[in-house]
């Protein structure tokens, strides 16, 4: 039926969008299983770096390739019409409206040094929207996930977010980028951060961040610098646990800034890293 209120709005029938997301969810969790058994089961016992990228610390490995590739090939196959947007290169539009964002292995420097925080990040976007969101942590033997509109589940269990603690009692979690300059920024943000909250977190994969704000493990994490491929599933599956997610006050997660918190905690939160400079080198 059209929207009486704007009637020229494009018409999406719900139980096809429902059977669309669904099918993306699936391919999603299947890619992401996949990828997950292959870097855990094939990872090299003398991995190396295979390449750099913005800076000498900024690596790549062949298994960050071989997962992309994976999930690439096996999504393309089901779903030929689709986009993607892949860490490690994959760039393409498509012309059925839906675009994959992948970051193939989240916390590679984890990866490398045989450190278990890493994950397989997929997200689905409709028309520039992320509708479906899969963030499997092998090491962790968890998989979390999100639909938008219908909540977020880790192994199958429904996320809920932390009931927010005063700041000075809050467990936060941040990273830091490859480039010297932005991390001399970031450690002088988490100098003047420190003293007001709990404690300090850097897990070392931005998506696993987002879900353990999720999961209630953290009360907030802030970075800046993230790409869209870092973020896109664990943005969805914050918010779909109940969590705030936004940048500086009055935007949205961006490259200048991502912050996720417990509602009462993001209130805080923005405007003082905003004071902190947290949203610029
Ligand atoms: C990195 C991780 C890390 C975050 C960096 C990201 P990568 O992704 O998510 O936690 O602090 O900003 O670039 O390079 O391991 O895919
Ligand atoms: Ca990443
Ligand atoms: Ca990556």
């Amino acid at each position: 039926m059209p929207d009486p209120l704007h009637p020229d709005a494009p018409q999406t029938d719900p139980a096809r969008s429902d059977a669309l997301y669904d099918e993306l969810l699936e391919l999603a969790l299947e890619a992401a299983r996949r990828a997950g058994t292959l870097l855990r089961d094939g990872r090299p016992a003398d991995l190396g770096v295979a390449a750099t990228k913005s800076s000498p610390i900024d690596v790549v490995t062949e298994m960050d390739l071989a997962s992309e590739k994976l999930i690439t090939g096996f999504i393309g196959e089901h779903r030929p019409d689709d986009g993607f947007l892949g860490e490690e290169g994959a760039s393409s539009d498509g012309t059925s409206g839906i675009r994959w964002v992948i970051d193939p292995v989240d916390g590679t420097v984890n990866y490398l040094y045989d450190l278990p925080a890493w994950s397989v990040s997929i997200a689905a976007e409709k028309d520039g929207e992320v509708v479906v969101g899969v963030v499997a942590a092998p090491m962790r033997g968890e998989t979390c996930q999100a639909v938008v509109g219908r909540g977020a589940f880790n192994n199958g269990e429904c996320l809920r977010h932390r009931p927010a603690p005063p700041l000075s009692q809050a467990l936060i979690g941040t990273g830091f980028g490859y480039l010297a300059e932005r991390r001399a920024g970031q450690a002088e943000v988490v100098r003047r951060l420190l003293p007001q909250v709990r404690d300090i977190r850097r897990g070392g994969s931005a998506a696993i961040d987002l879900c353990d704000v999720a999961c209630g493990r953290l009360d907030a994490y802030y970075e800046r610098g993230l790409n869209p491929w870092d973020l896109a599933a664990g943005d969805l599956i914050a918010r779909e646990a109940g969590a705030l997610t936004g940048g500086r006050p009055g935007k949205a997660v961006s490259q200048e800034l991502t912050l996720a918190a417990s509602p009462a905690l993001f209130g805080q939160l923005q405007p003082l890293l905003d004071e902190l400079g947290a949203w610029h080198d």
